[in-house]
């Protein structure tokens, strides 16, 4: 199946201003997409956020002054190595055409190192085979003007929400009187200046992060107050020692055999546990992969990204970083604002950090619940997941039908479900539609609503139907919707 294309026809998600010729890496999403995306946030805020008592959500600005990005050290860091073809001026990552031909990760290679690769290999062009310019570092970062005449100031779009939370990291301390840890998160846009983006919302220039900083006491790593609770869960681990298979370890044993620390590893469970028993994703499809030195940012002490196999092969949708004092303590030095807190003993934070993209986890979810039937395609999300809750359909558009049916989503949107209505059209075109759509369930009123006061619920993917009362409806859509069998839910129709 095309999802890209299903995905516009649908009203998910396609390149911005399309009709004066867009520019790439930037997607708008239509009412559907929306909608997914808003339910993807919402489960990932009420996961994360519930893992601690001092996790809030902030909001930070996504434009910030140079100084910020000076103390990230996105300024000096924050370069990809790019190769430009001397015939066509085509420009690429030196370290994804090395990958596409050599078949192994070039992240992190010195430029110096992809040119004698490239010239052993013969590499050219991708698009004219001309003859290739030496690799350049450039950096990503968007530069912005802010203000005018003698207030104008250099700034810059944010590439990542992290730093939102780091430079309110002291104010928020405060705030929430002084406790440890503590949690910021933040969901909103980061702005890369990606030299290929590709792949729609795997690589953008404009993209929605959802992250969560654990600022914590250095000293408490070695223990979390919760690890009996993750301890015999088994984590599929992909160290970089072994990266042939992935390892089903337990929590425990990952302490003890690949020396992470217990706090380190409590998350790398918890974030294991969204993916599996939140987001509900095939296990198979799932791995944690440690990176190894040279492939991780130099503040990294630990890095393990979260992968998911998608029809592009094993796509890296998050990361749990332990980015020690790395940043609050640039943000001291170039601040002169002092990050040291405690009594008696005193200390800069350390920093957890939960990363995901939401973008790049909302292709996943396409990617990974889209079915070909025989005679439909169906966008098979985990029920609580879906754009809409129910899909609400008159049989015909006369006789008191729609009326009706509008009756019916109004309570049901009055009990806190999403709903869609639809009317345009034969109710199997309808369900077809819906399928696609991914909602979970239809509601279809019909004559026999009228006299019995009951409609059809409609399951997605076994598209068994059975009749409900209309005043039992909210209650028995709840069930379904937390995974109840239809069959149970109704009088089956045959
Ligand atoms: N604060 C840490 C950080 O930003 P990252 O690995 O650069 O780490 C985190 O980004 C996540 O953001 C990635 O796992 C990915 O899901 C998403 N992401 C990064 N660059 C992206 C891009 N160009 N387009 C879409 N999503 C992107």
């Amino acid at each position: 199946m095309d999802v890209l294309e299903l995905a516009k026809r649908r009203g998910f998600f396609w390149q911005s201003s399309a009709i004066h010729g867009p520019i790439s890496g930037f997607y708008d999403y239509g009412h559907v997409g929306t909608m997914l995306k808003r339910k993807w946030e919402a489960a990932w805020r009420r996961f994360f956020l519930g893992l601690g008592e001092t996790f809030y959500e902030i909001s930070p600005a996504v434009l910030m002054p140079e100084q910020v990005f000076r103390a990230s050290g996105h300024l000096e860091h924050f370069v990809d190595p790019i190769v430009k073809c001397r015939k066509c001026g085509h420009a690429m990552r030196a370290d994804h055409i090395l990958e596409s031909i050599l078949k192994e990760s070039f992240e992190g290679l010195p430029p110096k190192e992809m040119d004698a690769l490239i010239r052993k290999h013969k590499i050219t062009c991708e698009l004219c085979h001309g003859q290739l310019e030496e690799v350049a570092l450039v950096n990503m970062t968007f530069p912005v003007t802010a203000g005018t005449g003698k207030d104008a100031r250099t700034a810059y779009l944010t590439p990542e929400t992290a730093q939102g939370a780091y430079v309110n990291f002291k104010q928020m301390f405060e705030v929430l009187r002084k406790r440890l840890p503590m949690g910021l998160a933040v969901v909103g846009k980061a702005f890369r200046n990606e030299i290929a983006p590709r792949n729609a919302l795997v690589r953008m220039r404009e993209f929605t992060q959802a992250e969560l900083q654990i600022f914590f006491d250095p000293e408490t790593i070695t223990a979390h107050p919760r690890f009996a609770d993750v301890e015999t869960a088994r984590l599929r681990l992909l160290p970089a020692a072994h990266r042939h298979a992935v390892q089903e370890t337990t929590a425990q044993d990952a302490v003890a055999s690949l020396g992470l620390p217990p706090f380190y590893v409590y998350y790398l469970a918890r974030i294991q546990e969204f993916f599996l028993q939140t987001l509900g994703l095939p296990p198979e499809k799932f791995r944690l992969k440690e990176l190894a030195g040279e492939e991780k940012a130099f503040y990294n002490r630990f890095h393990w990204d979260i992968e998911l196999q998608l029809g592009i092969g094993w796509k890296e949708v998050g990361g749990l970083h332990y980015r020690t004092d790395y940043d609050l303590s640039r943000h001291q030095q170039v601040s002169g604002q002092s990050m040291e807190v405690g009594e008696g003993r005193k200390f800069i934070p350390h920093i957890l950090e939960i990363s995901m993209g939401v973008d790049r986890n909302i292709y996943a979810l396409l990617d990974l619940c889209a079915r070909e039937e025989q005679d439909r395609a169906v966008l098979a999300f985990p029920r609580r997941l879906s754009p809409f809750d129910a899909a609400i359909f008159p049989l015909v558009r006369k006789d008191g039908l729609p009326e009706k049916a509008r009756e019916v989503q109004a309570a049901l949107e009055q009990a806190g479900f999403s709903t869609f209505y639809d009317s345009t059209g034969s109710i199997g075109r309808m369900y077809r539609r819906m399928d696609e759509i991914g909602g979970p369930a239809c509601v279809t009123i019909d004559y026999d609503t009228l006299k019995h006061q009951d409609v059809t619920l409609r399951d997605r993917d076994s598209m068994q139907q059975v009749r409900v009362p209309i005043a039992r409806l909210p209650d028995a859509l709840r069930r379904f919707l937390d995974g109840g069998d239809l069959g149970t839910l109704g009088k089956p129709l045959h």
